[in-house]
Parts: structure tokens; sequence; C-alpha cells
């Protein structure tokens, strides 16, 4: 058998809160996932995406269990392996390239080279003719895409995404949507991306990786064999979302009679 590349096995994570009580933020979690994968983690506020993904990023250790990478412990963050945050992170002082070119030349790479890899990086987003401007001057969209250059540039084994395309209006978003999804197609990057969009889930993962509160834990996996790019107004789309909100519900379904998640 192929060996997975992310392995998780029993593992968990435990936070001191204020009184000092040890509170379980992530039960043993159980998953594998494959070199190249797509995976989306989607769940309520608070069942430990975030926790899951540092795990995997190696800013955060288990509690206890294992957390694996090509067959080694995770033990810190790793040169080859990229988080992308909601708020983008980007230096606000210096220009968009500069920002693309700071993690080449950090990993020791060529000015030349690293010139080079970031234009690239930047014209695959749509954004060469960026390269001067400074983040202020740019929407929330290509902040992001910026961000999503700045990763590919390092050519990233793993790329970590968390709520990456939340603060982003609808149009914007799924316009980026599908502009992983290609870039993904090309570099075949293995993408662990987290979500609260049940739609946005579905329609990047090949795995949904639903999540339940208190304590964070895995609800259910659910396979999304579609091809790509998805269209979301089709039937089988639409099969695979009722069981995706299906599952939600019962995950939180007064939450879900409260909120907009009802269909
Ligand atoms: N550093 C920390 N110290 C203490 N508690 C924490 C810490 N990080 C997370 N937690 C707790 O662990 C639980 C899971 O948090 P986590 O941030 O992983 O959730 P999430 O699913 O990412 O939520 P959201 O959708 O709101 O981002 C929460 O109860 C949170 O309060
Ligand atoms: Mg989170």
């Amino acid at each position: 058998m192929k060996m997975s590349k992310i392995r998780l096995c029993g593992a968990q994570k435990s936070f001191r809160n204020g009184s000092g009580e040890e509170q379980l933020a992530l039960a043993p979690v159980d998953l594998e996932i494959a070199a190249g994968e797509f995976v989306c983690l989607v769940g309520p506020s608070g069942c430990g995406k975030t926790t899951l993904l540092n795990l995997l990023a190696g800013f955060e250790s288990p509690s206890s269990g294992m957390v694996e990478i090509d067959g080694q412990p995770v033990v810190g963050p790793h040169a080859n392996r990229i988080m992308i945050f909601q708020d983008y992170g980007l230096y606000p002082w210096k220009s968009v390239l500069a920002n693309v070119l700071f993690g080449l030349q950090a990993r020791g790479i060529a000015p030349v080279e690293a010139h080079a890899r970031g234009l690239q990086a930047l014209e695959l987003v749509g954004l060469q003719t960026a390269a001067r401007k400074h983040p202020h001057e740019l929407s929330g969209g290509m902040k992001q895409r910026v961000a999503i250059a700045r990763a590919l540039a390092v050519q990233p084994d793993l790329l970590f995404m968390d709520e990456p395309f939340a603060a982003l209006d609808a149009f914007t978003r799924l316009h980026l949507q599908d502009e992983l999804l290609r870039i993904w197609q090309e570099s075949r990057t293995t993408v662990v991306f987290v979500t609260h969009d049940l739609d946005e889930a579905i329609t990047l993962g090949q795995r949904v990786v639903l999540m339940a509160p208190k304590p964070g834990r895995i609800q259910r996996v659910i396979d999304v064999p579609l091809a790509y790019p998805r269209e979301r107004t089709r039937d089988d789309f639409a099969r695979f979302r009722r069981e995706l909100y299906e599952e939600f519900h019962l995950v939180h379904r007064q939450a879900a009679v409260d909120a907009e998640y009802s269909i």
C-alpha cells in the first residue's frame, strides 16, 4: 500500500484554561491523507479545525498520539510546509514582489532565481502587473492572491489553509476557489483547507472531513469523487451538498435552525 503523506493516529490536544484545568480541544483523531490529495476540514466554530491544522504544521505538538508526515513525526514547522491564514499575513511596508521574495530569500535562494520564481508565482495568480504595489493599494482578494503566490513561490510540499477566503466577497471567493484548484492540479501539492462554508468544501475537496465540537473530533469523512471543475448547479453536486448539510444538522442541529445554515 502507498504510504500516506500525512498520518494522525490517536492525536489529541488539550489546553489549560483560565482556571488551570485541562480542556480537550481535540479528542483523539485518526486520519490519513495521501500525497497530492485536497482535503477540506469543515465544522462549527471551536471544533478544533485550527488546532488540527496547527498540529500538522508543527505550530503545536499533540498532548498524546502521533502526527506524522512522510513517515516522520512532526516536530516543528518545516520550510516546505506552508500555512496560509485568513488575514493574509503580508508585510505592509514591502511591495507585492518583496513580500513574495521574502520566503525565498529566507531559504537562501540566490537573488536571480528568487526573482524569477517570484514573478512566475505572481503570474500564476494573475498579479504580475501589481508587483511594485504595496498591500494597502490592493483589494482583499488581491492580498490573498499575494499570500498564495508567496506560498507557491517556495514550491511547498504541503499547503495548509485556514479559512483563507472567509473575508472575501462572494465573487472574489468563487474566482479564487477556481484559481486554487487550477494551481493545485498543476502543482499536485497536498492541500489541507479549513472552511466554515460547506459549498466551498464540496467545490474543492476530494474528501471533506466534518468535525464536531465539545470536544473537537471528526464526525464523518465524506468522499467527493466528482470531476473538476465542479459545477455548483448540477444534480451530483447537490447530492453531496445535501449529504453534508444533513450530517452538519446532526452535529449542530440547534445552531443550524437558528443560523443561516438551514436550506
Ligand atoms: N492556545 C489555546 N489555549 C487555550 N485554548 C485553546 C487554544 N487554542 C484553541 N483553544 C480551544 O480549543 C478549541 C478549538 O479551537 P480551534 O481554534 O481549533 O477551533 P476552530 O474549529 O478553528 O474554530 P473557528 O472556526 O472559530 O476558527 C476551542 O475551545 C478553543 O477555545
Ligand atoms: Mg479556526
